[in-house]
C-alpha cells in the first residue's frame, strides 16, 4: 500500500490487488475521541460514504466504482484524472458538472462539499469524488448549498453556465434555487461554514 494523500479524516492509499491498482480510503482514528465513539463514528461514515456512492453511481452519476468495504475502508476504482481545481476546463465540463449535479439530487443525495477539489476530469468526462459529508436522504436546504459551494468557487459566468444546466437537468431546480437565493439573503450561511472547518 502506498499513501497518496491524507485529509483531515482519511487516508487515501493505492494498492494493486491481483495486479490492478485500486484506492483505498481509510478513516483514520482520532485519539482525542473515546475509542469506543471513534470506532463507531469510524464505522458509521464509512458505511455512509460508501452507501451514498452506490446509490449515485446506480443512479447513473458519474462517480468511482464501489469495490468493498471494511469497518473504517473503502476499497474504490481508481480513477486516472486530474481535479478541476488543479486544471483548465472550459463551457463543456462546467455544463457536465451541473448535469452530474442535478442527477445525484434527482437521487436524492447532496454531496455536502461540492467544489472544484472533490471533481476529477478525465479523458472520459467529469467524475465526482469524496462522498464524505454526503446525505443521501437530503433536504432542499442541503442541495442549495452544494449549489452555494460552487457558486463561491466560480467565476460569474461559468457559475451561471453550471446552473443553467443543472436547472434543465433536474425536475425540481427550482425550488433549490429559491433556497439557495434565501440563504444568500439570510447571510447565515457563512457563519456556519467557518464554525465547522
Ligand atoms: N477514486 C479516486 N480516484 C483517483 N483519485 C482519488 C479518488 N478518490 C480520491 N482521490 C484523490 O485523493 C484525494 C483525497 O480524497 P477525498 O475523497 O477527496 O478525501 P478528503 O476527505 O481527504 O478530501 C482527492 O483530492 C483525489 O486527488
Ligand atoms: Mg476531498
Amino acid at each position: 500500500m502506498r499513501l497518496l494523500s491524507e485529509g483531515a479524516e482519511a487516508k487515501i492509499y493505492l494498492v494493486s490487488i491481483f495486479g490492478t491498482l485500486l484506492l483505498v480510503k481509510k478513516r483514520h482514528a482520532k485519539p482525542y475521541r473515546a475509542s469506543q465513539l471513534d470506532i463507531m463514528l469510524r464505522k458509521m461514515r464509512t458505511k455512509k460514504e460508501a452507501h451514498a456512492m452506490l446509490v449515485a453511481k446506480n443512479a447513473g452519476v458519474s462517480v468511482p466504482a464501489v469495490y468493498a468495504t471494511g469497518s473504517d475502508e473503502i476499497y474504490m476504482e481508481l480513477i486516472k484524472g486530474k481535479l478541476m481545481r488543479d486544471s483548465a476546463f472550459d463551457r463543456k465540463i462546467i455544463a457536465d458538472v451541473g448535469i452530474e449535479l442535478a442527477k445525484l439530487h434527482s437521487a436524492g443525495i447532496a454531496h455536502g462539499d461540492f467544489t472544484p477539489a472533490n471533481i476529477l476530469l478525465t479523458n472520459k468526462g467529469v467524475c465526482i469524488i469524496d462522498f464524505g459529508l454526503a446525505e443521501p436522504n437530503a433536504g432542499i436546504e442541503e442541495k442549495a448549498i452544494d449549489l452555494l459551494l460552487m457558486k463561491r468557487s466560480l467565476s460569474k459566468e461559468f457559475y451561471l453556465l453550471f446552473e443553467n444546466a443543472y436547472a434543465k437537468a433536474y425536475a425540481n431546480s427550482s425550488a433549490v434555487l429559491r433556497r439557495l437565493a434565501e440563504i444568500e439573503k439570510r447571510g447565515r450561511y457563512q457563519a456556519r461554514t467557518i464554525a465547522n472547518v
